[in-house]
């Protein structure tokens, strides 16, 4: 079991759609990075991993 696990995060502002279907597995030992244009999602998964933002469907 990896220390951080997403399985199928959604999220919906609205009509739109900021995550769709992420899955994740993150161990102490790794560094991550997320690197996306504009607009892909990145700070919605940070704020929706560390719980800022409730998500639509899906688990942390
Ligand atoms: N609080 C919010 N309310 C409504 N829509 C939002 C909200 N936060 C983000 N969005 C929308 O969700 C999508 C993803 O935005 P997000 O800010 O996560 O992208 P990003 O990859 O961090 O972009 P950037 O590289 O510009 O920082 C965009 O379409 C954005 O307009
Ligand atoms: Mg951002």
């Amino acid at each position: 079991m990896a220390a951080l696990e997403v399985r199928g995060l959604r999220k919906q502002f609205g009509g739109v759609v900021a995550l769709n279907g992420i899955d994740l597995d993150i161990d102490t030992d790794q560094v991550v990075g997320i690197v996306g244009p504009n607009g892909s999602g990145k700070t919605t998964l940070f704020n929706v991993v560390t719980g800022v933002h409730p998500a639509t469907a899906g688990t942390v």
